[in-house]
């Protein structure tokens, strides 16, 4: 059971680099306007039957008869194939921290720089979701936010450092999801999405 870390009281900031909050930073800053967080595989299979798209892994392996895994360049070769503007994601532990939550924004490498702009000032809890393979990247992020949003300068190469040589890194990589890694680190995307009433969209 992964216990999530938590810095501040106010409205959740959920941080898994890798690679649930950028698979759907990813999906919002490439043209599909809804993520659906889902609690279960069969759930997924009821948006398919609607249209969605559907993403999902289990310790980071795609899921049988979803179109795609957890992976934001899985996502970007098949938005660029198709006309997918809903996306239901299943992942092993961000959807089932977001299924349980009423209000949350989404952060990860890929939106630090807009997030910390757009969240300035705001009452917020910052959450590094981590895994069974840790905690370091999120707690990277999450710390680097916090600076952000108290006026200090981030350390972008420091962050890079961090998840790149994280260990939730190396087992993607182990399993062939490097370039998800190389992606999500050097890529950077101005969009802020806000989790309200189970549907994840851009926030403006
Ligand atoms: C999760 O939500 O558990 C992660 O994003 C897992 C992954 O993509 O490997």
């Amino acid at each position: 059971m992964v216990k999530y870390f938590k810095l501040g009281e106010g409205l959740p900031v959920v941080v898994d680099v890798l690679r649930a909050s950028s698979t759907i930073i990813t999906a919002i800053a490439n043209g599909i306007v809804e993520v659906v967080p889902v609690k279960s595989k069969k759930e997924a299979f009821k948006f398919k039957k609607q249209g969605y798209l559907i993403a999902g892994e289990r310790d980071g392996v795609k899921i049988e008869g979803f179109d795609i895994g957890n992976s934001p360049v899985e996502l970007l070769r098949v938005i660029k194939e198709g006309s997918w503007k809903k996306l239901a994601l299943k992942t092993t532990n961000a959807t089932k921290l977001l299924c349980s939550l009423p209000e949350a924004y989404i952060v990860s490498t890929l939106n630090l720089e807009v997030a910390s702009r757009k969240l300035g000032g705001k009452e917020v809890s910052l959450i590094a979701v981590g895994s069974r393979h840790g905690l370091e990247e999120d707690m990277a992020v999450v710390l680097a936010l916090n600076k952000g949003l108290n006026g200090a300068r981030i350390d972008y190469e420091w962050v890079k450092e961090k998840v790149v040589n994280s260990r939730a890194a190396k087992h993607l990589r182990s399993i062939g999801y490097g370039s998800d890694v190389d992606f999500i680190v050097n890529t950077s995307y101005d969009v802020l999405p806000k989790l309200e009433k189970g549907i994840i969209k851009g926030y403006n």
